[in-house]
């Protein structure tokens, strides 16, 4: 299913994460999001015409030029958080060369320090993409920066039923407790769409329960 995917759209003008990673000097980095799940995310920013956009866990940045080569055609922003420092720094330079930095808000430090920083229901759309052992801890953070009918996006949820290396197995759990944590929830309504690892996709609800 994947490689007909992959290869139906292998000519449409979107960034290809193979060149992108080959264009990146620093080559020590977490994954990054796969080019159907950057793709998606770009469709997502269509659809819903999203302005406000936060990000957490930026990498070299590839799922934030991918989204913010949408924003820039509908006026929008993005904050993206990345505590290591020389990948936030190679993220940068990738931010310049892609002609997006002005609209891309880069926070050097930890997720946990920054969230609480920032204004309540002040975005369209968060991507969580960040350690998956914080997934848990700071999913109630991330709801309450959503605006109502606002959208949450998580990476890698699908752990559970993968067929993971050994060295991601650890990461398990915590997805797991992430998934019961997101269905238990009344502030939000969601599903898991398989691709990449599996990416949550969630909407805080328009009224309070
Ligand atoms: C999976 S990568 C992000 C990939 C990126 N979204 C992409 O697809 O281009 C996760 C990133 O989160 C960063 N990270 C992990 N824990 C963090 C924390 N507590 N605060 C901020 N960043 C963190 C890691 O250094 C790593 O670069």
């Amino acid at each position: 299913m994947q490689s007909y995917i992959d290869n139906l759209y292998k000519d449409r003008p979107s960034i290809s994460k193979a060149k992108y990673i080959t264009e990146t000097k620093l080559q020590d980095f977490i994954p990054v999001v796969d080019e159907d799940v950057a793709r998606t995310l770009a469709l997502i920013l269509q659809i819903s015409k999203a302005k406000q956009v936060l990000e957490i866990g930026t990498s070299i940045g590839y799922s934030t030029v991918s989204m913010a080569k949408i924003l820039q055609q509908q006026n929008g922003r993005i904050t993206t958080i990345e505590y290591d420092e020389v990948v936030a720094d190679q993220a940068k330079c990738n931010f310049i060369n892609a002609g997006i930095n002005e609209i891309v808000d880069l926070k050097i430090g930890d997720a946990r320090d920054i969230l609480p920083t920032l204004e309540s229901e002040s975005y369209d759309l968060i991507f969580l993409d960040v350690d998956k052992t914080l997934y848990k801890p700071l999913l109630k953070t991330c709801i309450s920066l959503l605006k109502r009918g606002g959208i949450l996006l998580a990476e890698d949820t699908l752990f559970p039923i993968l067929n993971l290396e050994e060295k991601w197995r650890y990461l398990i759990p915590s997805i797991e407790a992430f998934n019961q944590a997101i269905i238990k929830s009344d502030e939000i309504d969601s599903t898991i769409l398989p691709i990449g690892d599996g990416l949550t996709i969630a909407v805080k609800k328009l009224k309070a329960h």
